[in-house]
């Protein structure tokens, strides 16, 4: 694929466009270390809910968090087919047709370790990873029960085009979730401390940038989604970005333990979640958010 910016309509929030190259290369190099982060390989923050979760087994709360979304996606028990939309290793996909025997999954991802490594972990499933753009996919129009979208719409931006995209592959009354962080002021608007870490956050994660919040409520709007709710879950999210500073440094030790060489994404994906830590604690300007919206 050759390296063009993802940037289509609006101009990216961030400093600079994430080009599909970058992203690609961060993925290819630093999928692996994301097993250090969970045993089932979700790529995601978590979210705690009391006598579900346990603050110190962090899987927990990232697997809650994938619960959260099939909530949301408000399935029937009838065979239903969703997309995944920056996929990763599949790891929601793994979780959603666990819970629910007869649904199928697609995913997409710019990567191809995590095309070839998460095909392998969704063997015997009716789960598939595809290299696909999600800003153009291969799906059919209204082809999708629920489009779920975790931490990867920020590769965007959360820009038009990407929820455009989802809105076209969706059947009418069914649902899109997102779960990411996003902004809830104008970039120009932040103070100094999160203009610097937002910064670090989007050179070291390959992002375009955050969305602000009301402007992407107000453009899913404008597509023609409905019900559009948006949660703001920060609290429920912090406990797992606080293992950020305990897992990262210690997966690191441990690959210099082993005489292993720490790869440049590694050191990227690792300064970058000191970022994300860094912006939760500037709760004025950041937020984490659970958006539902139905076509
Ligand atoms: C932080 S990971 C999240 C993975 C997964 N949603 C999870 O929670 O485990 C972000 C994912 O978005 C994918 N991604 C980013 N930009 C993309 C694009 N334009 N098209 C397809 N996938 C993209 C990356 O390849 C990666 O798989």
């Amino acid at each position: 694929m050759k390296s063009t910016s993802l940037y289509i309509d609006t101009p990216p929030p961030s400093m600079q466009a994430a080009s599909s190259e970058s992203i690609k290369t961060f993925y290819d190099e630093a999928t692996e270390d994301y097993t250090f982060w969970s045993t089932d390989f979700n790529m995601h923050f978590g979210y705690f809910k009391k006598g579900r979760t346990n603050l110190f087994l962090r899987d927990t709360m990232l697997n809650e968090m994938n619960r959260q979304v099939l909530l949301r996606l408000n399935l029937s028990n009838q065979k239903q087919l969703i997309a995944d939309l920056g996929c990763g290793m599949g790891g929601t996909m793994r979780y959603l047709m666990k819970q629910q025997p007869k649904l199928s999954t697609l995913g997409v991802t710019l990567s191809d370790f995590q095309v070839r490594e998460g095909n392998k972990l969704l063997k015997d499933t009716q789960g598939l990873i595809l290299k696909e753009n999600y800003l153009d996919t291969s799906i059919s129009n209204s082809a999708m029960d629920g489009v779920v979208a975790m931490e990867s719409f920020c590769h965007t931006g959360h820009n038009y085009k990407t929820l455009q995209e989802a809105y076209r592959i969706l059947k009418k009354g069914k649902r899109l979730v997102i779960t990411d962080a996003f902004l809830k002021k104008d970039p120009a608007l932040l103070c100094l401390g999160s203009k610097f870490s937002y910064k670090g956050l989007c050179k070291g994660w390959s992002l375009d940038g955050l969305g602000v919040i009301d402007q992407v409520k107000e453009n899913l709007e404008r597509i023609g989604f409905n019900k559009v709710t948006i949660e703001d879950v920060s609290m429920r999210v912090a406990p797992s970005v606080l293992h950020v500073p305990f897992a990262i440094p210690l997966f690191l030790l441990k690959q210099t333990l082993k005489g292993k060489r720490i790869k440049k994404q590694s050191w990227n994906n690792l300064k970058a979640s000191f970022y994300a830590l860094l912006s939760g604690l500037h709760l004025q300007d950041f937020g984490y958010y659970i958006i539902t919206a139905e076509k």
